[in-house]
């Protein structure tokens, strides 16, 4: 999960930015040769993980709104697929209205909550898992239709 003010400066990207692999990559978007958003993914470790990955995205405030996320999340799709990964999750504070509703017209849906996820000196704010299923058996992403052990 991003706050507004999270935003990384260049030097902290070159140290932590990942080329196209198939256990991640940072993805950035440009206008004019300013870097305007940034969206990292990770592949799960373990071998029993290694179908899921988790990403976050942030785009700089006066370029919300205007598609950069949509294009970020498109291309990550894209990035899951050549990597054969199943799933992609996430984690968004449940009062993020534009992420939730970016995500939700994507085809993510709604995991759980966390409550209380994060402590900010004057609240708690509950953070709600999402998903993604781009590959995998009936590639539903329709939770109600999921049984709790599908059959690899
Ligand atoms: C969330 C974020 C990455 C989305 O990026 P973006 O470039 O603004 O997203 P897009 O422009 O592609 O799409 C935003 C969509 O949400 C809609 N939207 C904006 N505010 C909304 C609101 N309050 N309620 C519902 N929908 C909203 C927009 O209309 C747009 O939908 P459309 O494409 O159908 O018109 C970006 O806003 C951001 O960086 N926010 C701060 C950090 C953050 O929240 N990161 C995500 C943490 S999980």
């Amino acid at each position: 999960m991003t706050s507004p003010d999270e935003f990384w400066t260049p030097r902290l990207w070159r140290r932590h930015r990942r080329d196209w692999s198939p256990d991640g990559v940072t993805l950035v978007a440009e206008v004019g040769g300013t870097v305007v958003g940034n969206l990292g993914v990770e592949r799960g470790r373990r071998p029993r993980e290694r179908h899921l990955c988790e990403f976050g995205v942030s785009v700089s405030r006066a370029y919300r709104d205007q598609g950069v996320g949509r294009a970020m999340l498109e291309v990550l799709e894209t990035w899951a697929k050549d990597a054969g990964v199943e799933k992609i999750m996430l984690r968004v504070f449940d009062s993020n209205a534009r992420a939730r509703a970016l995500y939700e017209k994507m085809g993510y849906f709604s995991e759980g909550v966390e409550r209380r996820a994060v402590k900010f000196p004057d609240e708690y704010i509950d953070a709600i898992r999402m998903a993604k299923f781009v590959a995998g058996p009936g590639v539903s992403n329709d939770p109600t239709s999921e049984s709790r052990r599908s059959r690899a």
